[in-house]
């Protein structure tokens, strides 16, 4: 596995970081016998295997449910895990305590939290020992206030947003997620900070990249964000069920080859 320090030293020797997110035993299993450095439970779960339009439902009932599986399914791959939308930033001693409910039931290496008002939350869960990874840009539990799209658009945004990322650094955090803005931006990002930034939909300027496993694969995806990258094709699945259900509606499966063949009532003397 992964350490963080060794993630340190990838962004210090210009390795970059692949990061793809997992949510069951089967993803996660995958991701690691493909050699991706680090995996995120995110989120992105309530769309993707929840059936969602966004991911304020999900619970932290839900992240510490999915977080375990995909532990199972990667036991040597350095695993973050998404603070769902609401748990931060209500009450001080509350979201310390949810924080610590998730990286300890989860059994995953770090947390990840959205926004830029999280620095005390970071600093708070530092002390206690609970690295915090800072997702900052497009942040999808906001999306009813900034929707899908290109952040950080103006210089003065952009501005904000480098401050943003060096007060994660200082707060304690242990890396960024970028997401949706100007690649030259992300780049200066990556740039400025000593911790890895990890895009998406930020160029190819950043220490690492993240993207979601049923984007990447084509799985019961709907829509395809512009930076999205299709690697592989788990839409026949359709087809597939298609196919089984004409089978059993025909009585052509199960064949001999799917049957145990061993004869039993040949032996007994009918009455
Ligand atoms: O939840 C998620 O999958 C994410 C990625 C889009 C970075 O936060």
């Amino acid at each position: 596995m992964k350490t963080l320090s060794q993630l340190l030293s990838m962004k210090e020797q210009k390795e970059k970081i692949s990061m793809i997110t997992a949510y069951d035993y089967p993803s996660a299993k995958q991701a690691e016998a493909a050699s991706i450095d680090t995996i995120l439970v995110g989120d992105s779960l309530g769309m993707t295997v929840l059936g969602y339009d966004s991911t304020v439902e999900v619970t932290l009932e839900d992240m510490i449910h999915h977080g375990k599986a995909v532990r199972r399914g990667a036991p040597n791959t350095f695993v973050v895990v998404d603070m769902p939308f609401g748990t931060v930033g209500v009450s001080e001693s509350q979201d310390l305590s949810l924080a610590k409910q998730l990286y300890q039931q989860s059994h995953a290496n770090a947390i990840k939290v959205e926004g830029a008002h999280i620095a005390p939350f970071i600093s708070r869960c530092s002390n206690i020992g609970i690295p915090v990874v800072a997702h900052l840009g497009l942040t999808p539990q906001s999306v009813g206030i900034m929707g899908y799209k290109m952040q950080a658009a103006t210089l003065e945004a952009a501005e904000k947003l480098i401050q943003d990322c060096k007060n994660m650094e200082q707060a304690g955090a242990v890396m960024i997620v970028l997401e949706a803005v100007p690649s030259d931006l992300a780049q200066k990002i990556s740039a400025t900070l000593s911790i890895p930034v990890i895009g998406i939909g930020a160029g190819n300027g950043t220490d690492g990249q993240v993207l979601v496993y049923h984007d990447v694969l084509n799985y019961g995806v709907e829509r395809q964000a512009k930076f999205v990258k299709q690697y592989g094709d788990f839409s026949n699945g359709i087809a597939a069920l298609s196919q089984y259900h004409e089978e059993v509606k025909q009585g052509t499966f199960p064949s001999a080859e799917h049957t145990y063949k061993k004869k039993i009532w040949d032996e007994v003397t009918p009455d």
